[in-house]
């Protein structure tokens, strides 16, 4: 692919996102109240808003950056999703005013931002934005080198009849980079819907954090707080200040 920004992925995806990815797990968004102790949150990337809109009805003011106007308006469409302001920018830059006590992205979408320097500013921005006692939390995949042979993955999403699925990815090991296109075939033919990650390794994320003044709090394996081990296949991260 020619040209791909941060608005590639989500003006590609908008149409059909909410099909292929089901609603949130509920204790995600319990957790998230939780931290949010009341006050407004941030969330970085929010998409169609499966997060933002439960979040919002348990009573948390969510306010969202998103690159991707197609993905804002699917947000935006939705009951309730006009009380939700969003600013349309680069979520690395952090592009709004005001302070929260909780700030999140999740889904991996931290990985998003491709180059490690864009991935530090990300966190030196949110640091500028959180509360004295606010709270950071990131949730991203374990990096899985199995994987992936001769760096390249080929895997089946879905499959049902007329239907197929598949990603196709190529991995570059030295930029921590996956290069991906989710290939979607019916019998009208074929779509693709291409996404770049730059994954981040664990002990990477909390020296970001360190650079930006903040400090790992947490890390769990899933949303119901269970610890984080070598065999977790997801991080959740709480950075608060150091
Ligand atoms: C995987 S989706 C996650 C959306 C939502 N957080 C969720 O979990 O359903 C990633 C979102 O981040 C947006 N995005 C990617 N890069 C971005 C950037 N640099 N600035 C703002 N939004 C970005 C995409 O357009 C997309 O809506």
């Amino acid at each position: 692919m020619e040209h791909y920004d941060a608005t590639t992925y989500g003006d590609a995806i908008a149409h059909i996102y909410d099909d292929w990815y089901e609603s949130y797990d509920p204790a995600a968004i319990d957790a998230l109240a939780e931290l949010a102790r009341g006050g407004p949150a941030l969330e970085l990337g929010i998409g169609t808003g499966r997060i933002a809109l439960p979040l919002q009805n348990k009573g948390v003011m969510v306010h969202g950056i998103e690159a991707s106007e197609k993905m804002a308006a699917r947000l935006q469409a939705k009951p309730g999703g006009y009380r939700i302001p969003i600013t349309l920018g680069d979520f690395g830059a952090v592009p709004v005013t005001g302070k929260f006590p909780l700030i999140y992205v999740v889904f991996n979408t931290l990985f998003a931002l491709l180059t490690q320097e864009e991935q530090i500013q990300c966190f030196q921005n949110v640091a500028r934005h959180l509360t004295p006692d606010g709270v950071f939390v990131t949730e991203t995949f374990m990096p899985d080198m199995k994987r992936f042979q001769h760096d390249q993955n080929i895997s089946l999403a879905a499959m049902d009849d007329g239907y197929l699925r598949i990603d196709v990815s190529k991995h570059d090991p030295v930029q921590q980079l996956i290069y991906s296109q989710h290939v979607a075939w019916t019998e009208s033919g074929a779509r693709f819907y291409p996404v770049r990650l730059r994954y981040i390794w664990p002990s990477e994320l909390d020296l970001m954090a360190r650079l930006a003044g903040l400090k790992l709090t947490q890390r769990w394996s899933d949303w119901n707080k269970s610890p984080f081990t070598r065999d977790s296949v997801k991080l959740i991260s709480l950075f608060s200040r150091a």
